[in-house]
């Protein structure tokens, strides 16, 4: 899978995929994330790509131009499955759209800072919108981020069996079960017994209804009838 990231801070995505499960995934040739710096497009020597919004009003939007021709730039070379704007009025991201996503071969992310960008791109190019929660971030990056994480592992072979995406918390509406390592006995604290008993049909009945507990307790609002 291909992700090409548009942004005025690539530097904010230097460090997420450079380590563990997301370097390995690219060193694998599994993904590949380029991001672009919109300031190559800018309009002027400056680097400008963003300027003060019509009406009147505090902070700066994002201008039609750079983004524009960056999105065309690439679109020379790449036919995107989706472009996506980060914005925390879009769809509330969550792990069906993080599986629907990873079976894409082509996508394009934009980061949006300051007010946001022009409501044109969004029209014009824009076809996904997507938040990843009700709170709202000083740029798109870290928003990025978290999406080609949460995509990344998803790969087929980007995962090895222990790590498996299959057992994650929310891929059948219910929270992982407790996990236990050694030791046995910690301050007293006792590892449940029928981990230790060596019965994996028995191991696997425990785990279902730990997950059903947990997600009742703590999540019921994403239990299915
Ligand atoms: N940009 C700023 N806040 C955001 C959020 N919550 N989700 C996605 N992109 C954002």
């Amino acid at each position: 899978m291909q992700i090409d990231i548009i942004t005025v801070a690539p530097e904010l995505l230097d460090s997420p995929f450079s380590h563990s499960i997301m370097k390995r995934a690219q060193e694998k040739g599994l993904l590949h994330v380029r991001c672009h710096n919109l300031r190559n497009w800018a309009i002027n020597k400056h680097g400008q790509v963003d300027d003060y919004q019509y009406g009147g009003g505090a902070g700066m939007v994002m201008m039609c131009e750079p983004l524009s021709n960056a999105i065309e730039h690439l679109q020379q070379t790449t036919i995107y499955d989706e472009i996506i704007y980060m914005t925390p009025d879009g769809e509330t991201f969550q792990q069906q759209m993080a599986n629907q996503l990873s079976m894409q071969n082509n996508l394009l992310i934009i980061c949006g800072h300051y007010k946001g960008i022009d409501q044109r791109i969004r029209d014009l190019y824009i076809t996904k919108e997507i938040s990843i929660g009700d709170y709202v971030l000083s740029g798109g990056e870290l928003a990025a981020a978290v999406l080609v994480d949460a995509i990344g592992r998803l790969l087929p072979g980007v995962l090895n069996d222990e790590t498996s995406a299959l057992f994650d918390s929310f891929q059948d509406n219910l929270l992982a079960p407790p996990v236990y390592t050694r030791p046995v006995d910690f301050k007293g604290h006792k590892v449940p017994e029928i981990l230790l008993s060596g019965h994996p049909v028995k191991i696997e009945d425990w785990r279902s209804d730990q997950s059903m507990k947990r997600t009742q307790e703590k999540r019921p609002d994403i239990l299915k009838d």
